[in-house]
């Protein structure tokens, strides 16, 4: 089985092909039920873009992980390796053709939204147990409807909290071009300024493309898959 832990806001941990992956690890948020300090056997850290709701507790977790690397587009996984002080430890790589790492297959892919290191990214990772895309920080794009159709994801985790990314009117467009079989809401709830709720999504998702499954994850749920 895959598994995915929601960290709250736009973190989560990742369990496919056997490796312990972490997203956008801003652990410090108010809602993440775990500390950065307490994080272990981590074995890839996974950045979207170069914001501090993002990269987070990303140098901290790389310098309690010996073993972790740092995978995102070229100028943020060098950035966040130096800072950790370990620059052998960056993946970076850029929009295009997936990179091969640790036997998964991880795909950048265009996000429309700014970063102050790089540019701002979704990733695609594909696994035994299936495909996951995390949009990252992002508006709705056309561009979405090739990710859909050339990655196929299994479960997308899409940002729905409107005033930085899409809200839910828009993100419930985005699942039409995406189609995936399960869509998981972040980025919403953490500041008063993301004013999206999980449940006004799931209604519309639910009316605009049934056969979609939303899942709401409470920070700290654990949602198992295989696919
Ligand atoms: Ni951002
Ligand atoms: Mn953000």
């Amino acid at each position: 089985m895959g598994y995915l832990v929601f960290y709250g806001h736009a973190a989560f941990e990742v369990g496919v092909n056997g490796k312990k992956i972490l997203i956008d690890p801003w652990l410090t948020n108010p809602l993440s039920p775990v500390k950065p300090e307490e994080v272990k056997d981590v074995d890839l850290v996974i950045l979207t873009h170069g914001h501090a709701d993002h990269t987070g507790d990303a140098v901290t977790i790389l310098k309690n992980n010996p073993k972790a690397k740092v995978v995102a587009v070229y100028e943020l996984a060098n950035h966040v390796a130096e800072q950790a002080g370990d620059p052998q430890r960056a993946v970076g790589g850029n929009m295009g053709g997936p990179m091969l790492v640790d036997g998964l297959k991880i795909a950048l892919v265009p996000a429309n939204h700014s970063s102050p290191v790089g540019a701002p990214t979704g990733v695609v990772i594909q696994s035994s147990e299936g495909t996951i895309y995390h949009a990252g920080d992002t508006g709705i794009t056309s561009e979405m409807a090739l990710i859909g159709e050339i990655y196929k994801p299994d479960i997308a985790l899409l940002p729905i909290g409107g005033h930085f990314t899409m809200d839910p009117v828009e993100a419930a467009k985005a699942v039409e071009l995406i189609k995936p079989k399960v869509v998981i809401p972040m980025h919403y709830g953490t500041f008063p300024v993301l004013y999206g709720k999980p449940e006004e999504f799931k209604k519309l998702v639910e009316e605009k493309v049934p056969g979609v499954e939303v899942v709401i994850l409470k920070p700290g749920e654990k949602y198992e898959f295989k696919y």
